[in-house]
């Protein structure tokens, strides 16, 4: 049995698990509020997503904009699944959140008389994009937001600790065991560990997104949606040794980089929502057995995109001069932990902020630079809902408990076969029997992920399935709930 000193148990208010740009910023907004935060961070900064976000924040903050046109963009490309009540919600709090993070010290990119520079990315009708350092916006928000909190007395960094599992008592989440046994009582835990597009094995992620928070927030008993969910991004290089999987980013199209077949034919509208252009790329490669398209980007300023050029220039393209080789890859996953619109997960005490979360706002086709404002928008709500209930306190686990928890399995990380057929079965088209070839693996999240997929016996956004080439009008504004208890079913939410 393990041994559990007393040493070993810290006590918070909060429990953030994920130093990526969620949960830093939930750490930071609890902080503010008083609250004592234990902050998890299983990976070196460098290898969160978020560091390496290329994109940004969207937010209507332009003159031409509104929070109706970006309500607009957001359904529209989220293919009559999108939750309106949680878009709302992003479109209207998202300029606040950029202007806290200007407080925070976030540096955004400003013209020369100060006012931010707005870019433009696929699916957006007018300029929203707020981006730090141009491409760099990801690592420059997380790099201040991490200088913040190691900086903040309230908050306490476990750097390299792992969650191993939730603790659940009487029906509410009061803390968690990482695999060092240290274990974290808190009123509240926040779980912010980004996505799951690692799992399969062509991905623009760092190898750790593999959904380790979905695993672990299912494990204690919470509902999980919409995993079938899994937004390929168009244009990730492709057949260049050391950079296989590096995101060029969508606002290289948004100033004009264009995408073009072996016979330098240009074959879609590079700005359609990103379900469209990954599709079109596809159909493309399949019908003339080519590995990639060439996406331009020479007449771009280089100076906007330094961490793209720099990194290709690495890697032997100079994209200055030459077109590069890219090709869809997994990118982002719309389905997650299922989360109401103050980010509370099904379990009491539990919450979810960031890709980890589904709060239905993304739909079938995530609206590109979205998910940064999401972070951002919905971190300050859970921290702002879980400090409302002062009533609950952290209470120590029994020895008994204590010995369970120590116990339970830690997510594991998936092997490379799993990561291959999830490509192959689960890729941008599936088909029934592909799929059910899934159900088997021994990776947990692959079989729910395979689940999702079979019901959805529709194509739309995101999931293709091959016998079911339309969308089907019954599963609008229908997710795919897993919860502990039932098994699939499919729920509106309002
Ligand atoms: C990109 O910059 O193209 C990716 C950002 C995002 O996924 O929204």
């Amino acid at each position: 049995m393990p041994d559990f000193p007393a040493a070993r148990i810290h006590e918070a208010d909060v429990a953030v698990i994920g130093a990526g740009a969620a949960g830093l910023y939930a750490a930071l907004c609890a902080a503010r509020e008083h609250a004592n935060v234990v902050l998890i961070s299983a990976t070196p900064l460098a290898q969160t997503a978020s560091y390496w976000a290329q994109g940004g924040l969207a937010a209507a903050l332009a003159a031409d904009d509104s929070f109706a046109l970006h309500l607009k963009d957001t359904e529209l490309a989220g293919r009559a699944l999108v939750r309106r009540s949680a878009a709302e919600i992003l479109v209207r709090e998202a300029p606040e959140c950029v202007r806290d993070l200007q407080a925070l010290g976030v540096r955004f990119d400003v013209d020369r008389v100060g006012h931010l520079v707005l870019g433009l990315e696929g699916g957006h009708s007018v300029r929203r994009i707020v981006h730090a350092g141009g491409s760099t916006t990801g690592r420059r928000v997380v790099r201040q937001l991490s200088a913040l909190a190691a900086e903040e007395t309230r908050i306490t960094v476990f750097e390299g600790a792992r969650a191993q599992a939730l603790w659940r008592s009487e029906g509410r989440c009061r803390g968690l065991i990482c695999d060092d046994g240290r274990v974290i009582t808190a009123r509240a835990v926040v779980v912010a560990t980004g996505g799951a597009a690692a799992l399969w094995s062509r991905t623009t992620n760092p190898p750790g997104s593999q959904g380790i928070g979905l695993m672990l927030a299912h494990a204690a008993g919470a509902a999980l949606a919409d995993l079938e969910l899994l937004q390929f991004h168009p244009t990730a290089v492709i057949g260049v040794p050391g950079r296989e999987g590096f995101l060029v980013t969508e606002a290289v199209r948004g100033e004009g980089a264009t995408l073009h077949d072996a016979s330098g034919e240009r074959f879609v509208d590079e700005l359609a929502p990103r379900d469209e252009v990954s599709r079109a790329i596809q159909a493309l490669l399949e019908e003339s057995g080519a590995q990639s398209v060439g996406l331009d980007m020479r007449a771009i300023d280089p100076a906007s995109f330094p961490n793209v050029v720099a990194a290709l220039r690495e890697a032997g393209v100079d994209p200055v001069r030459e077109l590069i080789p890219v090709a869809p890859a997994a990118h982002y996953m719309m389905g997650g932990i299922v989360t109401d619109l103050d980010a509370r997960a099904t379990i009491p005490g539990l919450y979810a902020v960031g890709e980890a979360s589904c709060t239905g706002l993304h739909g079938a086709n995530r609206l590109a630079s979205n998910s940064l404002s999401e972070c951002f928008v919905f971190a300050r709500r859970a921290i702002a809902d879980a400090l409302s209930h002062t009533a609950v306190e952290p209470v120590a686990p029994t020895q008994a408990e204590l010995e369970a928890l120590g116990e339970l399995p830690a997510p594991p990380l998936a092997d490379a076969s799993t990561r291959e057929s999830l490509w192959r079965e689960a890729g941008i088209v599936r088909s029934g029997d592909g799929l059910s070839r899934l159900l088997d693996a021994p990776h947990p999240l692959t079989a729910l992920i395979a689940q999702c997929a079979l019901a959805r016996t529709e194509s739309r956004g995101a999931h293709v399935r091959a016998e079911y080439p339309e969308r089907d009008p019954s599963f609008d504004r229908r997710h795919a709930v897993l919860s502990a208890e039932a098994p699939l079913c499919w729920q509106t939410w309002s």
